[in-house]
């Protein structure tokens, strides 16, 4: 089987823009988006415009706030404090990477962590460790999702994750603890990450590193979600031997059209959390 992320994504995305429109219908009000981009780095630039386009699709007010790239890491301060004071704005996103002068952890710091839809705040990072609510990171979220379309029921499943990122690994390996899975982090420093892979009944692979996993690194009947986005000279591979593993496998996301859009959906699916949170 292979999981077909865009339609996912598009019945989440319709879940959510009937949410919205209902609200808007009582009340009057609309959720709103705020996104910071420094500089004009070209895959920033795609992912931020594919994330507003998203966003006025399903009823969202967002906005793009553009710096160049060599502002004063003081003026994106500035703006965020005035963001989270803002009444109107629901969530605050700095889209990563940052240049060298500005201090990527002052920036995530500073974000409310009632609207950090990205979830990257220590503060939301530390409640989903600890099991409470929180906001969850867009990536992992939209994989957990997609894992849970196929099995409904992970607890005792053994779930691998290659990548131990704050963005995906780290908070993947929360979620996946929360479902009651045993997980295993590898990573760059692992010994035998072939071994490893092996046992896993879920593999997540975020290593940006194309066709990493090969055939004879998954079991067959495994679920297989490919977080990977590599540009090749003509074309867009994930981290997997998507051809070869698909036969193999229960389920394998395809990139693109697996993981990516699932992403977006739950930054919408979080602006609207970070929204209805501030209506009560
Ligand atoms: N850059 C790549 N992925 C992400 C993400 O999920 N959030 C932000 N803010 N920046 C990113």
């Amino acid at each position: 089987m292979i999981i077909d992320g865009k339609k996912e994504a598009e019945i989440l995305r319709n879940e959510i823009k009937r949410e919205i429109s209902q609200i808007k219908k009582k009340i009057n009000k609309a959720p709103s988006l705020h996104v910071i981009l420094v500089g004009n780095f070209a895959p920033s630039e795609i992912y931020v415009r594919n994330k507003i386009k998203k966003s006025k699709e399903v009823g969202i007010n967002s906005k793009i706030i553009r710096y160049p790239k060599d502002v004063k890491e003081e003026e994106v301060l500035n703006k965020i404090d005035e963001l989270n004071k803002d009444n109107e704005v629901s969530g605050i996103l700095v889209q990563l990477p940052l240049p060298k002068q500005i201090n990527k952890e002052k920036i995530i710091k500073l974000i409310n962590p009632l609207k950090d839809v990205d979830g990257f705040h220590p503060s939301n990072v530390g409640n989903l460790a600890s099991g409470y609510s929180s906001m969850i990171p867009c990536t992992p979220f939209g994989c957990l999702l997609l894992i849970k379309k196929v099995e409904k029921n992970l607890s005792g499943k053994h779930a691998v994750i290659i990548g131990r990122s704050n963005l995906n690994g780290k908070p993947m390996a929360q979620l996946l603890l929360k479902e009651n899975c045993t997980v295993t982090i590898v990573h760059s420093k692992t010994k035998n990450i072939k071994d490893e892979c092996l046992k896993a009944e879920i593999l997540v692979v975020a290593a940006g590193i194309p066709n990493l996993v090969k055939e004879d690194w998954v079991k067959t009947n495994s679920i297989i979600i490919d977080v990977g986005i590599n540009k090749l000279e003509n074309r867009i591979v994930g981290d997997v031997e998507f051809e070869k593993i698909k036969e193999k496998v229960k389920a394998i996301t395809p990139v693109p059209g697996g993981v990516g859009p699932m992403t977006i959906a739950c930054l919408l699916k979080n602006t609207l959390k970070c929204f209805k949170a501030r209506l009560t």
